[in-house]
């Protein structure tokens, strides 16, 4: 971000917060109304990586990762996976680009689960709050002594349309003729609603509709990921096919992805996670979270900043200059020192 302020000459007024497990375990606060207001007022957010050993799982990715990509409307979860040689594992070299769209605000992340039964007693309620809905469900066990645990997923129809709208919109952008839809209808009765949906939208856009169940997905994925381009993918099946596409990509510490809220705040970060096993060693590649800002600089509309920094990586990788994750011998900082000095070098 200096080099390109330095670069450009662009006056970024960067605002910092103080978001994570840190502050959580200090002061109990996990995302604030006052975070939320900070970053409603800003143009974009970048997004550091989350998950520590001290904190019971789900609390700091439910409590601030997922609220604030549904509190902000978040609604597309964009996770490109390009092949960046050498780092691709598969054996047969093939150059692929495939642009994964995550539905990011529905599916079986609503945060609709619970126990109930047993000795928790036969009742359980919950209630949901979207922007473009809220809902309050009830599931009783009558006569039956069990105890059950459900997570209930949930897709509106308002909220597939929006999705799909983006989508072929997007394809449409980068002169694709079609889109993939990914699900499992064959099993799950809501994505059949989806396929009726985005089926209407293909229509409508005059572009092709391709359906993959999640399981060919993974599949194709390995055996012919050059022929997808726009993916989209409902939000559970989107999570674990982006984690493959990473490690397809070249690793998990190379993939970006932006949550977008189209006409509002998007927020972007690198799709893996602390890596708290090698905290303060200064060896985490930094590669993902430099993409990230690559892709927010495109999405605020500086392109040529935006390239910048993707070429720079680009060079990186093909020049060695990595962590050794990737089979370098470079710190994090090091890595990063040099991607800056391509960026403020480029003619
Ligand atoms: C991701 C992550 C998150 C998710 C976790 C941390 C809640 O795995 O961004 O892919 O499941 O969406
Ligand atoms: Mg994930």
């Amino acid at each position: 971000m200096d080099a390109v302020t330095l670069r450009y000459g662009r006056d970024f007024d960067l605002a910092y917060s103080d978001i994570g497990a840190e502050r959580y375990l200090r002061t109990g606060e996990l995302l604030t109304d006052g975070d939320l207001d900070d970053m409603r007022r800003s143009d974009a957010v970048l997004f550091g990586a989350i998950g520590d050993p001290r904190v019971a799982p789900g609390i700091l990715e439910k409590g601030i990762l997922l609220r604030m990509r549904t509190s902000m409307d978040q609604y597309v979860n964009l996770r490109p996976v390009r092949s960046w040689h050498p780092y691709v594992p598969l054996k047969r070299e093939t150059d692929f680009d495939i642009r994964f769209l995550r539905e990011n605000t529905e599916d079986f992340y609503m945060g609709a689960g619970g126990r109930f039964g047993g000795s928790r007693g036969g009742m359980s309620s919950l209630s949901v709050d979207r922007s473009l809905y809220s809902l309050r469900m009830e599931l009783r066990a009558e006569g039956c002594e069990d105890e059950f645990a459900y997570e209930i997923g949930l897709l509106s129809r308002k909220g597939v349309e929006r999705f799909a709208d983006f989508a072929f919109r997007y394809a449409a952008s980068r002169g694709e003729e079609g889109i993939t839809l990914v699900d499992k209808a064959n099993v799950i009765e809501m994505y059949g609603m989806q396929r009726e949906v985005f089926a209407e939208k293909s229509e409508e856009y005059g572009m092709r509709l391709n359906f993959m169940y999640a399981d060919a997905m993974a599949m194709a994925m390995v055996s012919r990921p050059e022929t997808f381009g726009t993916v989209a993918v409902p939000n559970l099946f989107g999570d674990v096919l982006t984690d493959l596409g990473a490690q397809l990509q070249g690793g998990l510490g190379l993939g970006a992805s932006g949550n977008i809220c189209p006409g509002g705040v998007s927020m972007f970060e690198p799709i893996h996670g602390s890596a708290p096993d090698i905290a303060g060693k200064g060896i985490a590649n930094p590669i993902g979270a430099v993409l990230a800002l690559s892709m927010l600089l495109e999405n605020l509309g500086f392109a040529e900043e935006a390239e910048a920094v993707g070429s720079a990586v680009r060079a990186c990788l093909s020049e060695g200059s990595v962590t050794p994750d990737l089979g370098g011998t470079l710190s994090t900082a090091a890595a990063g020192k040099r991607m800056g000095e391509l960026v403020l070098t480029r003619r």
